[in-house]
């Protein structure tokens, strides 16, 4: 213990105190943690049947075909697409709404490096437009943002927490451009009742690891559009092209196996267990942490459907988010600040340009009519300084679905004794 401002404050882990947990919290990857027999019978069936492929073999159990009809039925939309991993998904996703090169695409400046990557993949210009306090895309920035040459916007919903997709919506049909949603962090989140994914034109969804569920790598396409979904078909299959009547298309083979599905079948049935463990315990977190001085909480833009996989705090400057994440660490209790300019992060702007510096458009990737043509873009934190100041002051702490109450409690003290001596010091 020691003295404060008249206040005892326990010591700090962080200044040799004893921290308030001995060993971290569990392991934040929902899905992978409920993995079990049901997941092993799948992928047994699948082995003994030894028709892995999607489309034949031996005795072919039709198990992709099966995940892709019932995610369909849980998202709630027409088709589902099975690829091999969330950046196959937003590939096909930007293919099927036919972006190429020169097309400006509207990207979140807080979103994973994949979103922008794959607008370069196509050799298209990822835009970045600022974020809000929600954490997603500020629709005010996205028309800002708007040129003669955009063709799509993607709404990232990241940490399970949704985009204003009502504004988004309209901005997308006044200008007649196309909304993709980036679902990879937040599978089985609503909007006003609807599932992520379901909303925009097509939806981009992940199944790597750390996802809410999981095959260790998996993707998915969803949309309600048959054409867009005939398009990412032969996208992702090219040579099936004759199956849908359409023209070749140069597609890239992004096919899910049947081991794929057969992981993601078992997860499927789990889905909602694992959100209502997350919810359940983030609303505990909550309700003890609003009553802690000093300490604001973000608000999603719909608080009922969002994930609740993640708390964000916000602190009044950079240097407290830092030092509070830094010292929320020492005690055992896992926590992130969401920017730091000397971290290596792949969430912000600006390793953008370290890594399209390498790939941006070069003669050979772009048109002649093509603005770009030739010519390098440059990315830097002027694009989105009001994106890095909400970040620099936000701080994420993970809701595990497997917290136990000694969990709670202990992130509960961790944060009170860590605010303590940031509100008195
Ligand atoms: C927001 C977001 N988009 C896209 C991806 C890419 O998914 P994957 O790693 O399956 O390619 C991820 C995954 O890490 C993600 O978090």
């Amino acid at each position: 213990m020691f003295m404060k401002m008249g206040i005892i404050v326990e010591k700090l882990a962080i200044y040799g105190g004893k921290p308030v947990r001995k060993t971290p919290l569990p392991p934040m990857f929902p899905g992978a943690l409920f993995i079990g027999e049901e997941e092993k019978k799948e992928l047994l069936e699948v082995l003994e049947s030894k028709s892995l492929f999607r489309y034949y073999g031996p005795k072919l159990l039709n198990k992709t075909k099966t995940f892709e009809e019932k995610f369909s039925q849980y998202i709630g939309v027409k088709y589902t697409l099975g690829v091999t991993s969330g950046t196959a998904a937003l590939i096909t996703s930007l293919a099927s709404i036919g972006v190429g090169p020169g097309d400006e695409v509207i990207v979140p400046a807080y979103c994973w490096i994949m979103d922008p990557m794959a607008v370069l993949f196509l050799r298209a210009i990822p835009i970045i437009a600022e974020i809000d306090k929600t954490l997603t895309l500020d629709p005010k920035d996205v028309e800002n943002k708007i040129t003669d040459r955009t063709k799509a916007i993607i709404a990232v919903h990241m940490r399970g927490f949704q985009c204003d997709m009502n504004a988004l919506m309209k901005i997308a049909e006044k200008y007649d451009l196309a909304l993709i949603e980036d679902v990879a962090q937040a599978c089985g989140g609503t909007y006003k009742g609807a599932k992520l994914g379901s909303i925009g034109d097509v939806g981009a969804f992940s199944f790597q690891l750390n996802k809410v569920i999981t095959a260790g790598e998996g993707g998915a396409v969803t949309t309600n559009d048959e054409d867009i979904y005939k398009r990412a078909a032969v996208f992702h299959d090219a040579p099936f092209y004759a199956r849908f009547n359409i023209e070749p298309y140069p597609g890239i083979n992004f096919r899910m196996s049947e081991l794929t599905s057969a992981v993601l079948l078992a997860q499927l049935r789990k889905i909602d267990t694992i959100i209502e463990r997350m919810r359940e315990n983030k609303k505990k977190l909550l309700r003890e942490l609003s009553k802690i001085d000093g300490i604001e909480l973000h608000t999603p833009v719909d608080p009922e459907g969002e994930l609740g996989l993640a708390i964000i705090l916000f602190f009044d400057s950079f240097g407290k988010a830092k030092f509070f994440a830094k010292a929320l660490n020492a005690e055992n209790v896992g926590a992130w600040h969401l920017f730091d300019p000397e971290r290596r992060d792949l969430h912000v702007y600006y390793h953008w340009d370290v890594l399209m510096r390498r790939i941006t458009l070069t003669p050979e990737g772009c048109p002649f009519t093509c603005p770009y043509y030739g010519k390098r873009i440059r990315y830097s934190g002027d694009m989105c300084s009001k994106s890095l100041e909400i970040l620099g002051r936000a701080v994420n702490i993970d809701v595990n679905p497997l917290l136990s109450e000694e969990d709670i409690e202990s992130i509960v003290e961790a944060v009170e004794k860590v605010m303590n001596v940031i509100e008195n010091t």
